[in-house]
Order: C-alpha cells, then structure tokens, then sequence
C-alpha cells in the first residue's frame, strides 16, 4: 500500500497505472475492466469524466422502466436507475393493480427549502434583535444579483428570522433562511445566498454603534442549506373499496386486515420502520438517480422526517373507513427538473423527455408515488407469499451471471426452478451437476 501527493494532477492513464501498480498488483484484470466501461464515444466519454474528480472508468447502474402509472389522470413510465433485482418488477406490478382503481392521487403541501447562517454571539440577545430588526433589509438588498434570475422564475428568499438558540448551545444563534427554488433543487443558490448574508451579517454588526458599545460582534460559524426540507412535501394515495383488495369478500377483508396490521407496526416499531422505509425509497431513489437528482439530500431529509416525532416510523400510513381502504404516504422531497446533472447527463436528459419534462412539483409528485408503489407491492408481498419467492425468481439471473453460465445452462436452470425453490446453494448444485 502506498501514499501519494499529486494524484489528481495525473492524467487518467497515469492514474490507473499507479493504482493498478500499487493497489491491484495481485488483480491482473485490473486495467481491462476499468478500460471495458470506458465509451467508445470519446466525447461523452469526457462528459463523464468531468462529473466528478480523480475519474478512472463508469461505474454501471441498469435504467429499467415501470410503466402503467396513473398519476393524477395521467400516464407515466418512469424511469428507475436501481441495481436491486424486483425492485421494477414490484412498482410494475403496483402500477397496473391500481391503473384501473383511480390511479394514484397526490398533492404539494409546500416547497419551501430551508437554510441557516448559523453563529456565536455572546453579547445581550435583546440588542442582537434589535440590531437585527434594522438591518433585515439589507440582506435581500446584498443579495439581488444572486436572487435576480430566481426571481424571474417566481422564486427567492421567502424570510430570514433571528432564531436564539442559546437553550440548547450556549451563545448559539442562527438566521433561519426560508427559499423557494421553483424547478431547481437550489442548494448553489440556497448556499449562495447564506454565503452572502453571513458576510453580511459580520459587515453590518462591524458598523452598527450599538452592538460596538457592547464590544461584541456575531462570528458566523458556517452558513449552509438544510437536507431536512419538511415543509418541501408531497403526498400520494390510493384508495378503492375493500372489496376490490381480493377475489372474495372474505379474502379482502383478511389482505385488508392484515396489510393494515403491518402499516401499524411500522409506524410503532423503528426496526420494522427502517425496513419499510428502505422498501419505499427503493422506489424514490430508483427515481431521484434516474432524474439526476441526489439521493444523499434526499435519503438524509426523509429519514429525519419520519423521525420527527421523536421515535423513526413509517412514512406510509393507512385507513379503512366505510369500506374504502386508502393508503398514503407523505415524503419530503426536494428535487430539480433544471440545472446540475439534469441538464448534462444523456441518460438524465432522456428521463427527463419520457417523463416529457416535469416540474420539480410534478417530479416530487412521481417520486412520491414510485415510493408509495413500492411499499404497497412489498407489504402486499409480505403479508401474502412473503418476498423470498419473487425475489429468488429475479434473483436467479443474478446467481446465473455470478457463476458466468452459458445459455444452455440457463435456460436448463430457469426450466427447473419454474418448480423448485431458488436458493443459492441450490443454483451453484444445479451448475455444478450440469458442468461436471
Ligand atoms: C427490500 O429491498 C425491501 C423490503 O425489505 C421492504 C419491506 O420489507 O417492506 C422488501
């Protein structure tokens, strides 16, 4: 193992060199792999080196398709970038279940995004407010070429208050920034904007005669746009009698009780909540990837959502009332149809043209139902056949490519597991009894 300085200013060959020398010496395909997913389009091949720093191959994630979504009386196929197997093949299924039951509703319940300058001040709060109060104006008026074009586009700074924080960290204080971004995600403008009013902030405190009378000033700690966006939220819902949920009445009625048995227990339960979660953003982040969104801000946001009553719970919920079985979910989601990845990356582009180039409130809309989808296929799977049976079939084609089998093999191994379970160890025995 080895240090080096300088790395990022080798070029792309160098830096595989170097690494394959002193990192891969004992992995002797090293070099065709990285080379194997390079583009032979030198062009794009660029495009993609430059996302990111230190660069040496593309990292391959399958964008399948889930088409049959109403959404809103309208039909969608979204697009889903997801390595897990079943993942597509669930929110498949759940779109056309509910395609001809209404489709699935949704509604904006804001957009605001939220950023802080946070500091120290460690003189009287009553003349921080004060002071704060007369120089308010000045912030928006120290930040007009930044908020001009967002402006235009109907967004901007909402409001900045003084939030006094000391209760919870001595001398701690924050400017809580309210932002409307429109169709951008907005965090370089969010961050933009702080930027400046922490600048501000120091400026003016320098100027004002009072705050100098006391002999202490506000020291900006950082200024940086907040993940948790609870108030950038979108619900989605199904709904349709009981009666539709099963062949027979009986059978309703016992799918009903019991998917709404397992939407209780995750919202009371944090380990059966995680997994529920994670089942839902299997869907949301297949779509925030594919849409060139980013996933971190997004996974981040919504699990201190459903963390914010104090205990992590489901971010689904359900409710029978006079025969009518309704399921929702209410996710924050802070997305953007313009700008960053969505405007560079061919694959984005071409997510962006199937979904014939939603807002970001239309997108938060389809991100919401993907994760809605999701979890009603995976809790429908769970309180059912349970998961394993689908999953295994999907997984088998994994399995498959794992062990490099030909195409006798496979189709020997899909005929045979059309009647037998899948299991690992069963696939690497069939393999093995054919091979030998
Ligand atoms: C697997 O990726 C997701 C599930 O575990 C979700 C769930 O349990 O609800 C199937």
């Amino acid at each position: 193992m080895s240090q080096i300085s300088g790395f990022s200013k080798l070029t792309k060959l160098q830096k595989i060199d170097w690494l394959t020398t002193h990192y891969l010496s004992d992995y002797p395909k090293a070099k065709t792999i990285i080379k194997q997913y390079w583009n032979t389009d030198e062009a794009l091949q660029k495009l993609h080196d430059e996302f990111t720093e230190n660069t040496i191959s593309n990292y391959y994630l399958p964008l399948g398709v889930a088409p049959n979504f109403n959404i809103d009386d309208k039909l969608y196929a979204i697009p889903m970038a997801i390595e897990e197997s079943s993942v597509i093949a669930a929110a498949s299924k759940a779109a056309k279940f509910w395609l001809d039951k209404g489709g699935f509703n949704t509604k904006i319940l804001g957009t605001t995004k939220v950023g802080h300058v946070h500091f120290n001040y460690y003189g009287d709060s009553k003349q921080l407010e004060e002071f704060f109060k007369n120089i308010k104006t000045q912030f928006f008026a120290a930040t007009t070429s930044i908020t001009r074009n967002m402006e235009k586009r109907g967004g901007g700074i909402k409001d900045i208050q003084l939030i006094d924080k000391t209760g919870d960290l001595e001398n701690y204080y924050q400017l809580y920034c309210t932002f409307e971004t429109v169709d951008a995600m907005g965090a370089n403008f969010i961050n933009s904007c702080l930027e400046q009013f922490g600048q501000t902030l120091e400026a003016e405190a320098r100027a004002d005669k009072a705050l100098a009378a006391e002999g202490t000033f506000p020291e900006v700690i950082m200024c940086i746009l907040s993940n948790y966006v609870p108030e950038c939220l979108v619900r989605a819902e199904v709904s349709c009698p009981v009666a539709e949920l099963g062949e027979t009445k009986a059978e309703a009625e016992q799918f009903v009780k019991k998917f709404s048995r397992a939407i209780k227990i995750a919202e009371i339960e944090p380990y059966r909540a995680v997994t529920h979660n994670k089942g839902i953003m299997n869907g949301i982040d297949a779509v925030v990837l594919a849409t060139g969104n980013d996933f971190r801000a997004v996974e981040a946001g919504v699990h201190a959502y459903a963390a914010r009553k104090g205990h992590y719970s489901s971010l689904t919920h359900v409710r029978v009332e006079n025969g009518i079985f309704r399921f929702w979910i209410e996710v924050p989601l802070a997305l953007g149809t313009i700008g960053g990845l969505t405007s560079l990356h061919p694959l984005v582009k071409l997510s962006m043209a199937m979904l014939n180039h939603p807002s970001a409130e239309e997108l938060m809309r389809i991100a919401a139902v993907a994760g809605l989808a999701q979890n009603f296929a995976a809790v429908n799977s769970l309180v059912t056949t349970g998961i394993q049976k689908g999953h295994m079939k999907m997984h088998l084609m994994n399995i498959l490519n794992q062990f490099e089998a030909n195409e006798t093999e496979r189709t020997k191994a899909i005929e045979y597991f059309k009647t037998n379970t899948v299991t690992h160890s069963e696939v690497i025995h069939l393999l093995e009894k054919m091979r030998s």
